[in-house]
């Protein structure tokens, strides 16, 4: 039986196969009210890799342009996304905003002369090189962030008038994926500092900040301005609940049988096995249908081809550990001690191990020991119980599987 998979291992996904966060999408909601309403808080996606920030933001640019419907609010923003790498200055900034809100625009109405003008002073910047573009970032920083501000008040007050956008819009939202990867240079938090308090005392406060990114973008606003971090609201997310980490398998089954007209069922033993491999991190869920969708070869997955999945040749678990822990297992460990530590702690999954039940199989010294369980718990590999000394657990309970597993495959090789 051959049939598309539908689950999505490597890719962010859109709103069909969106599931959870509802309160996540209900402060999206409202900051979208808010943002129309000329008082925005602007919204911060924080979390590991894998947990669902590229997903969510996914979701957040199809409800502010009103392409998908929150209850029976239907937001009218202009609604442009960009990325950032280390290279970016703020003249690119510029350059890469004015072309995404300019791509967005023509689609309602191909006259953007008034768009142009707007934004004359990127001009200089057009035919100009990538170092002229740097060199100007770095030394007219303040003057630049000013010209860039003055522009983005001028495009806000045209979206809100019908003569230019032949639509009024609600205002202008700006999402930024990996905003993590701003560079020191670019200034962001200064940026979005200035630009704030500008909006405000021009009456223009209509643009919406998304970001998202890993937890150290906060870092990296902090360094920039101080108190650039005060205009988020932190959504931090989490891993999936049980009931969700099911919806994602079931919703990746509808799609299939719309597709290929085949039913397949889960029974409940199949489900369980799914969120307690999973854990709820997103990232695995998808992985895990996948890899259980291949083995499946009849209507039903059943714990068998759950296991199968995750445990078998090129499984679950193999992939996410190439993606997630050989990284954690090799680079982030010093040294082959702190790894015995790791494999002996999961031979327990990821339940509460003892100091001393770890002395007993441990072969090196002491204070080997002591130091390494205090480098592991730094790293945020291990974790310490709250209130009871002397016991920890691994962060995640799928790479214990993985060092069973990769060890075993090392002996035989
Ligand atoms: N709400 C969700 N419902 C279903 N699947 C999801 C959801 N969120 C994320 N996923 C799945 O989890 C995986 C990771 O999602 P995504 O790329 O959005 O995470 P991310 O946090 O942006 O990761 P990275 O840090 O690597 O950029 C993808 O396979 C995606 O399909
Ligand atoms: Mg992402």
């Amino acid at each position: 039986m051959s049939k598309a998979n539908p689950f999505t291992p490597h890719s962010p996904v859109h709103t069909g196969m969106f599931v959870g966060r509802y309160f996540e999408i209900e402060a999206l909601d409202k900051s979208l009210i808010q943002a129309k309403n000329s008082n925005p808080t602007h919204l911060l996606i924080l979390g590991e890799r894998g947990i669902g920030k590229t997903s969510l933001l996914n979701l957040a640019q199809m409800f502010a342009c009103g392409e998908f419907p929150w209850k029976d609010e239907k937001h009218n923003f202009l609604t442009v996304r960009i990325s950032l790498d280390e290279n970016i200055c703020i003249a690119d900034l510029a350059l890469n905003l004015r072309r995404a809100i300019e791509r967005e625009i023509s689609k309602e109405n191909p006259e953007i002369a008034w768009l142009k003008k707007s934004w004359e002073f990127l001009s200089r910047f057009e035919a100009a090189g990538v170092a002229y573009r740097k060199e100007e970032s770095a030394n007219n920083s303040s003057q630049l962030i000013q010209e860039f501000i003055y522009s983005l008040i001028d495009t806000i007050k045209s979206l809100k008038d019908p003569t230019f956008v032949g639509q009024k819009k609600d205002g202008l939202v700006i999402l930024i994926d990996e905003a993590d990867k701003a560079s020191k240079n670019l200034n962001l938090g200064t940026f979005l500092k200035n630009l704030s308090e500008a909006l405000i005392s021009e009456n223009q406060n209509n643009i919406l900040f998304i970001l998202s990114g890993l937890p150290n973008v906060r870092n990296v606003l902090i360094e920039s301005h101080e108190s650039s971090l005060r205009l988020f609201q932190e959504l931090n997310l989490k891993p999936l609940s049980q009931e969700d980490t099911v919806n994602v398998i079931q919703r990746g089954l509808d799609k299939s049988e719309k597709e290929s007209g085949i039913k397949i069922l889960v029974d409940e033993q199949a489900k369980k096995l799914f969120f307690l491999y999973s854990e709820g991190y997103p990232h695995f869920v998808q992985q895990i249908g996948f890899s259980a969708f291949e083995v499946n070869d009849d209507q039903l997955i059943n714990e068998t081809d759950v296991d199968t999945g995750f445990f078998g040749k090129h499984g679950a678990l193999e992939q996410i550990g190439q993606r997630y822990y050989v990284r954690s297992f090799y680079t982030d460990i010093a040294t082959d001690l702190q790894r015995e530590i790791l494999t002996i702690m999961s031979e327990k999954w990821n339940n509460w191990v003892s100091r001393e039940q770890i002395k007993k199989k441990f072969t090196g010294k002491e204070y080997s020991l002591n130091n390494g369980i205090r480098a592991l718990i730094d790293k945020g590999i291990i974790i310490p119980r709250d209130g009871v000394k002397g016991q920890y657990r691994l962060q995640w309970a799928s790479f214990a599987f993985w060092i069973g597993n990769h060890n075993r495959e090392k002996h035989r090789s």
